[in-house]
């Protein structure tokens, strides 16, 4: 299951690397549809919700998935709607099923004084990385095409994600934090004002036992 799917990119990839059948599911009817002209295979199907009005209907979903992922979502939500998600992905999993967070990395805009130009944020609220908690930081990142898009974040620290993940009864089994690879930098050259010196997401696992 992919939470806050969009139109359908991680579930096409999915799969793409084998997935038997992938269920997305995305509060934006416009990406809803994007994703099912995206692709004819029946394995994937999409539907329009809101991550918590479907938690009010878990009970469909209790115990089916292998993994649930929730790719760039979680930082739209504030700190309840945050525990939401990370409360359905647990309950929606079989045991020794995976959740897979991605999340911009809480620090990116603390870090605007190292000169990174392709990926900025102004830091609203006390600009403050622990009292600006569910405060928006509004920021410009650049597409694949290099076009410049305006995005919003709404703030969590790194301990705040864990916790989320901990409450809700994960192991948390992996952790890593994200760059722009070198290499991947050279692939995509309109991608050249962003530092491959820090890092831009981060992944946390959680494992139900
Ligand atoms: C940055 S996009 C990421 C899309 C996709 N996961 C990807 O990586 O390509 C964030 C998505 O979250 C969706 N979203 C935001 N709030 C949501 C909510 N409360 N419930 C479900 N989806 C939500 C938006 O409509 C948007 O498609």
């Amino acid at each position: 299951m992919d939470l806050g799917c969009g139109e359908g990119y991680c579930a096409r990839n999915y799969v793409a690397q084998g997935a038997a059948s992938v269920y997305g599911v995305d509060i934006s009817s416009e990406m809803i549809r994007l994703a099912r002209e995206s692709s004819d295979d029946e394995r994937m199907t999409f539907e329009c919700a809101s991550i918590d009005l479907f938690a009010l209907d878990k009970n469909s979903h209790l115990a089916k998935y292998d993994v649930v992922t929730a790719v760039f979502v979680s930082n739209y939500l504030g700190s309840e709607q945050l525990q939401n998600l990370v409360d359905l992905s647990y309950s929606s999993l079989k045991t020794g099923g995976e959740f897979v967070l991605l999340h911009p990395h809480p620090h990116l805009p603390y870090l605007r004084q190292l000169g990174n130009e392709g990926l900025r944020f102004d830091v609203s609220g006390e600009g403050s990385y622990f009292d600006d908690v569910d405060s928006y930081h509004t920021g410009l990142i650049l597409d694949l095409e290099g076009k410049t898009i305006e995005v919003r974040l709404v703030h969590h620290t790194l301990e705040g994600l864990f916790r989320s993940l901990v409450k809700s009864g994960f192991l948390v089994s992996g952790f890593r934090e994200l760059r722009l690879e070198e290499s991947a930098a050279m692939d995509w050259p309109n991608l050249q004002g962003v530092s491959t010196k820090n890092p831009m997401h981060v992944m946390i696992i959680g494992k139900k036992y």
